[in-house]
């Protein structure tokens, strides 16, 4: 009797322990399952992306962006690639109010002008902010800083998420007439950490002509779902698998390719997927894209857990927002200094 008791009151705090085990162990398997969830989605429909937030595409207007369109620039630095005779330069799309993210890459990866003895230079795109509270206020600031930094490019076309095609083709149009001596452009979004001395150096060895890569999509399904952000109606494109095409967030190309593209793109109607457009252009001339020497320089998403070279390995990398930049700057800084 006593023997039981002692027994039984010496296992009841353990059950309940047991117990306590037992919730907080499924918690963190949920837990875990929704992280791994949400990233193998990104990792999965990676598609072209864009900080704008997501869209009603009803009509038919917004599939198709108006471009071929003789669009003008109200700021423009039209001397300053034909002077300078970069090595690469790096096209970065941003939509007009986001100083906070021309900031910080002007202060991170866009700061180096010389990369293993290569020069490097760097323009944001921009197109019209939309009329309303502010938009004069606006473009006096950036009047300033464009007079302040001399790498705003600002097209007449307006900033929007389905517009982002016109900007691309506004960008390779602009790389064509204004920089005759470059050899490389990449198209980089402002969200992405880059290594540009990575970037540089597999240059130094990759092909001059018909050249293009990235994180290559070879076979992406084309997405029927309405609520997708990147939802595609069949009588927009009828195939249901794209062409493949390096994924927006950043590709790099050899720059006998902007006219070329711009000369197949007078072949193809404009989709608002700006990739995807491209893809559809380098299909139409032929060229086959390339991948990047190893899979893991151009990266889709940036590990939870990323190693302790993580930053100094890659080439580039897809953050939260290009606030996390600053931060992952500096943990890349300590890298370099740690001999990674
Ligand atoms: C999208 O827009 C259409 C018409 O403008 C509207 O009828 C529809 O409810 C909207 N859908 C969503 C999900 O907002
Ligand atoms: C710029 O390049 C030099 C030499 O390549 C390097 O030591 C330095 O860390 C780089 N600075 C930045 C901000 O990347
Ligand atoms: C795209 O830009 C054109 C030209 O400025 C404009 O007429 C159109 O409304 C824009 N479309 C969207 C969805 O912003
Ligand atoms: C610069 O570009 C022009 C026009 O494409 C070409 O004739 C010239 O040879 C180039 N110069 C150099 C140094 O690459």
């Amino acid at each position: 009797m006593m023997q039981t008791s002692v027994h039984k009151s010496e296992k009841m705090p353990w059950r309940k322990t047991k117990r306590w085990w037992f919730w907080l162990m499924l918690f963190l398997m949920m837990g875990t399952l929704m992280f791994i969830f949400y990233y193998s989605t990104t990792e999965v429909w990676p598609l072209s992306r864009s900080s704008e937030s997501c869209n009603n595409l009803t009509t038919a207007y917004d599939f198709f962006p108006a471009y071929p369109h003789p669009y003008g620039f109200i700021m423009d630095e039209p001397h300053r690639c034909r002077q300078e005779r970069p090595f690469l330069v790096l096209m970065i799309p941003v939509a007009p109010h986001n100083r906070g993210a021309r900031d910080v890459i002007r202060m991170t990866w866009g700061k180096n002008t010389t990369v293993q003895g290569h020069v490097v230079s760097y323009y944001f795109l921009l197109g019209l902010s939309e009329e309303g509270d502010g938009a004069e206020v606006l473009e006096e600031q950036l009047l300033d800083e464009s007079w302040r930094h001399h790498d705003i490019l600002q097209s007449d076309f307006m900033d929007s998420y389905k517009n982002l095609t016109i900007k691309t083709m506004v960008m390779f149009e602009w790389l064509n007439s204004h920089c005759p001596n470059t050899s490389y452009a990449m198209k980089i979004d402002a969200d992405i950490f880059l290594n540009v001395h990575n970037l540089v150096l597999m240059l130094m060895t990759a092909p001059r002509h018909l050249f293009m890569t990235g994180c290559v999509a070879w076979g992406s399904a084309v997405l029927r779902d309405h609520d997708s952000k990147w939802y595609m109606p069949v009588s927009a494109f009828p195939e249901s698998i794209y062409p493949p095409y390096a994924l927006g967030l950043g590709y790099v190309f050899s720059m006998d390719l902007p006219i070329k593209i711009l000369e197949a793109s007078l072949h193809i109607k404009a989709i608002y997927l700006e990739d995807v457009y491209v893809g559809l252009c380098m299909r139409q001339l032929g060229v086959t894209l390339t991948d990047p020497p190893h899979s893991g320089l151009f990266r889709v998403s940036t590990p939870f857990f990323a190693g302790s070279c993580y930053w100094s390995t890659v080439i580039t990398s897809m953050l939260q927002d290009s606030d996390q930049l600053r931060d992952v700057w500096e943990i890349y800084q300590t890298q370099l200094l740690n001999g990674c």
